[in-house]
């Protein structure tokens, strides 16, 4: 079992709390991986390789877990929270059941409902209850774009309760090994506030922007052959761009690591660094004020005209 043992050594390395991992050790022990959910298992080379970085979160994750609680990853773009979900479920050793939530999404499409079969009419289950039935994870995607009346039905399963209720059935006991992993987004249209009652059934995670040290070993990790010295000036640049969208400089929209990571793609693929830096990171402002700003940062730090040969090695 090869998976299992890269991610406790990556937790080791990072510096986890001991007696959480021995705590997870116990968890797989007592659920053993259900095989029969051989494409829903996560592996290093299913999740591409991606690892969360970020000790503390880590700790509170897996602490959380542990204790039967489910867990609300709240935070800004692309701060590591459908990294950290994935993460969780391999280190669990649970099957996955990845849920986007959107506005017209209504509670039978979670729970299931009934349907003819042809002869008679069954009940089909939805997502919710397929996992919750065999001890899933659910990550609940995006959690906060469906409607509240939508995730009312989420109360019973989500508190003490560990029961789905489905009008006109028996209800359904949730599996001992069962978490619900919720993520949301902020800051941007569309997004709705949680509200109360569904708030206060999660633990919070809340998620902070990486940190410089962390976003050097992510580089790392993902672009060995980045020379040393840009991947400082692109952990340097990142930082710029985050100082500047809190003090209110710039938006947030620049602010993106997941284009900052693109950049580095294309530059290896042979985009000159201004270039690959203005598609995936500065063009995604379209105010020319702010444009202006972000391009000004993005020089100081990287010549625009240097391609890979100077980039990578
Ligand atoms: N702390 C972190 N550790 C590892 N990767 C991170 C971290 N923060 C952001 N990322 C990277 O940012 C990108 C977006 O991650 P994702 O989990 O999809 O973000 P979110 O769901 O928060 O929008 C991925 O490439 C991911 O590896
Ligand atoms: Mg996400």
């Amino acid at each position: 079992m090869s998976g299992q043992s890269d991610i406790f050594d990556f937790l080791k390395t990072e510096g986890i709390e001991p007696e959480l991992t021995e705590g997870v050790k116990r968890f797989r022990a007592e659920y053993p991986v259900p095989e029969e959910f051989g494409d829903r298992l996560r592996s290093r080379e299913r999740s591409g390789g991606f690892v969360y970085y970020g000790r503390e979160i880590w700790n509170k994750a897996i602490a959380a877990l542990l204790c039967g609680k489910n867990l609300l990853l709240a935070g800004p773009k692309a701060t590591g929270k459908n990294v950290l979900s994935e993460n969780l479920c391999e280190l669990f050793g649970r099957p996955g059941w990845n849920i986007s939530f959107h506005v017209s999404m209504d509670a039978s499409y979670l729970i299931g409902a009934d349907t003819f079969n042809g002869e008679k009419v069954v009940f089909r289950p939805g997502p919710v209850t397929e996992c919750a039935r065999c001890g899933g994870f659910a990550i609940l995607d995006e959690i906060n774009m469906a409607k509240n009346e939508a995730l009312a039905v989420l109360h019973a399963s989500l508190d003490f309760r560990r029961v789905i209720e489905i009008p006109g059935y028996e209800r359904i006991p949730i599996h001992g090994a069962a978490r619900f992993l919720a993520t949301m987004n902020y800051g941007y249209a569309g997004t709705r506030e949680l509200n109360e009652a569904l708030t206060s059934r999660f633990a919070v995670l809340s998620m902070p922007v990486i940190s410089g040290e962390n976003l050097e070993k992510l580089l790392f990790s993902r672009f060995p052959d980045l020379s040393p010295k840009y991947r400082g000036q692109f952990t340097a640049l990142f930082m710029d761009l985050e100082k500047k969208a809190e003090s209110a400089e710039i938006s947030e929209r620049a602010v993106d690591l997941r284009g900052l990571i693109d950049a580095l793609g294309l530059i290896r693929a042979g985009l000159s660094a201004g270039d690959a830096l203005d598609m995936c990171v500065r063009d995604k402002t379209f105010d020319p004020f702010e444009r202006k700003l972000i391009g000004d940062l993005m020089e100081s730090r990287i010549p625009r005209a240097l391609d890979r040969s100077r980039i990578f090695s």
